[in-house]
């Protein structure tokens, strides 16, 4: 299959030398990137600024912000069979960058943030995408009714849960415990390595596409 996996944090500038981001690390991402390549699927990784390295075999196009990870997912979306959107995009921008550095003045200084587009809402109305697609949803409580509810508000035919709140496990780690949610029913994963994890939600792609196949 032709599948496009977003990755790690989006990065939205205030200034020539600052800017806002998160604490993702793209792992869960890269490795997706991986498994689905080993697996011998054609891959394209559409990521923002991450310390790793591209999976071999693997397309890369690297963004920075979500305006620009939006406008890379518009362009290739169309020739996909599958998309996993892995990455956590910031949900607010600056409502303006600044040209020059800001200098400090007041005692206090307040932003003004923009929403940022919905990437992942966008797939099926404005891209008019109609493959498999599959979104990732952090949570720190109600974890699997909100992830329910985030399937049906993006038109997913999955959503991978992962509970933010638990230490040790899912940003910035090595290990992660997700919920495989379904339209019709949930599967809990056991924790494990990421990689491990990849293996198993790309085989769940598969299988999706498979029975897109046959219906
Ligand atoms: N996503 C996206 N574009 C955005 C925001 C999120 O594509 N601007 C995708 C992420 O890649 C992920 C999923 O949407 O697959 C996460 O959904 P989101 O609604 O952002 O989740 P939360 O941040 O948990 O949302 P909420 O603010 O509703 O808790």
């Amino acid at each position: 299959m032709k599948l496009l996996v977003t990755a790690g944090p989006t990065r939205e500038p205030l200034d020539p030398v600052r800017y806002l981001t998160n604490r993702s690390s793209g792992k869960m991402g890269y490795a997706l990137a991986h498994a689905a390549a080993h697996a011998g699927h054609r891959v394209l990784l559409v990521s923002g600024p991450t310390a790793l390295e591209v999976p071999d075999g693997v397309d890369f196009l690297p963004v920075e912000t979500a305006a620009q990870m939006f406008e890379a997912v518009s362009r290739h979306i169309g020739r996909m069979d599958a998309a996993i959107h892995a990455a956590a995009v910031a949900d607010y921008r600056p409502a303006a960058t600044a040209e020059q550095k800001i200098k400090k003045t007041g005692e206090t200084l307040t932003l003004e943030l923009l929403r940022n587009p919905d990437i992942l809402g966008s797939c099926r109305d404005a891209f008019g995408f109609d493959g498999v697609l599959v979104g990732f949803a952090a949570e720190t409580g109600n974890l699997e009714a909100n992830a329910r509810d985030k399937l049906r508000r993006k038109g997913c035919d999955l959503v991978v849960a992962n509970d933010v709140s638990q230490p040790g496990i899912g940003f910035d780690s090595d290990r992660n415990r997700v919920l495989l949610v379904h339209p019709d029913h949930t599967e809990p994963l056991p924790e494990d390595d990421k990689h491990a994890l990849a293996h198993r939600i790309v085989h769940e792609v598969e299988a999706l596409l498979a029975a897109k196949h046959r219906a």
